[in-house]
C-alpha cells in the first residue's frame, strides 16, 4: 500500500481504463456522479478550474465544453497520454500535467502564479494514499470565495470493516475486469471534513447518491469553500 504501489497499479490499469471509459465515460459516471458535481460546481465560461486525478480527462473535457479553462493532472503518465490524445480537440482549453496528489510542492507548481476559482475531483479521493497535502495545497491555490467540489466513496456505507472510525486501506476493483486490483483508502467523515476545516475551508454543499433502488448511498459529493475573509488569503 502507498503511493509508489498505487502508481504501478494505475499505470497497469490505464489502457484498460481508457478503452472502458472511452469518449463519454460509463453510465455510473454520467448518471450518478456528474449531475450532483455539476450542480455544486456550476461551471461558467471563464472559470479557471483544477481537475484533480483526472484519469483520461472525461470531466476535464466536459468543463472545457462549458467554457472553462482547465488544468488537469494525474500521477499516471499513461493516463495523461491517453487524456491528451482523447481530448485533443480541447487542448486549447485544457492543460494536462503529470503530478502526484500527495506531493505538496508539486501541486503548488500547478497554479503557476495564477490561483484557481474552482477545483474538482471525481472519484479519486478514496484512491489517494495521503490527502493531507492535497487539501492544504488546494486551500492555498484557490481564490477567496473559490470552491473545491469532490465526489468520493461515502465512507459510512462503503467501508471494508465495521471499524468505521479507523482509517485503513483495502483492495478493490473500480471497473469489472481491470487487469489488477487497486488500493482504496478508507477515512471517516470527520477525518475528511476536518481536513477542510483545518485548512480554512467551510462546507456549504453536500449530496449523497445511490446507484440502486435501495436507500444506501454509494458516493458523497462535498463542496468546500474558501471564505472571502480567510487567514490564508
Ligand atoms: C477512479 S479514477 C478517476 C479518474 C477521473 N477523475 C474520472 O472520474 O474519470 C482515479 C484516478 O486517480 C488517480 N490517482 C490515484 N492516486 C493518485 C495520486 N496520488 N496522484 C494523482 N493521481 C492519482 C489514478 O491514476 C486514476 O486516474
Amino acid at each position: 500500500m502507498g503511493t509508489a504501489e498505487d502508481k504501478v497499479i494505475w499505470e497497469t490499469n490505464a489502457d484498460f481504463w481508457d478503452t472502458y471509459m472511452g469518449d463519454d465515460s460509463n453510465v455510473f459516471h454520467r448518471e450518478i456522479v456528474r449531475p450532483p458535481v455539476e450542480k455544486l460546481l456550476q461551471v461558467q465560461p471563464g472559470d479557471h478550474i483544477l481537475d484533480i486525478a483526472c484519469g483520461t480527462g472525461n470531466f476535464s473535457a466536459r468543463m472545457a465544453e462549458l467554457g472553462a479553462e482547465v488544468v488537469a493532472f494525474d500521477f499516471s503518465e499513461k493516463m495523461i497520454a491517453h487524456a491528451r490524445e482523447r481530448r485533443r480537440v480541447f487542448l486549447d482549453r485544457i492543460t494536462f500535467a503529470v503530478c502526484d496528489a500527495t506531493d505538496y510542492d508539486g501541486l503548488m507548481k500547478l497554479a503557476n502564479n495564477k490561483r484557481f476559482n474552482k477545483a474538482v475531483s471525481l472519484m479519486a479521493i478514496m484512491d489517494i494514499a495521503n490527502i493531507e497535502p492535497l487539501f492544504r495545497a488546494v486551500a492555498q491555490m484557490l481564490d477567496p470565495n473559490g470552491i473545491f467540489v469532490f465526489a468520493t466513496h461515502h465512507p459510512c456505507f462503503q467501508r471494508p470493516t465495521d471499524k468505521y472510525l479507523t482509517s485503513c486501506s483495502h483492495q478493490g476493483e473500480a471497473l469489472k475486469g481491470q487487469p489488477v486490483v487497486q488500493n482504496y483508502y478508507h477515512r471517516s467523515l470527520q477525518e475528511i471534513f476536518n481536513l477542510c476545516f483545518t485548512n480554512g475551508l467551510v462546507i456549504d454543499g453536500f449530496y449523497e447518491e445511490k446507484d440502486t433502488e435501495d436507500e444506501i448511498p454509494v458516493i458523497m459529493i462535498v463542496r468546500a469553500r474558501k471564505p472571502a475573509l480567510n487567514r490564508l488569503n
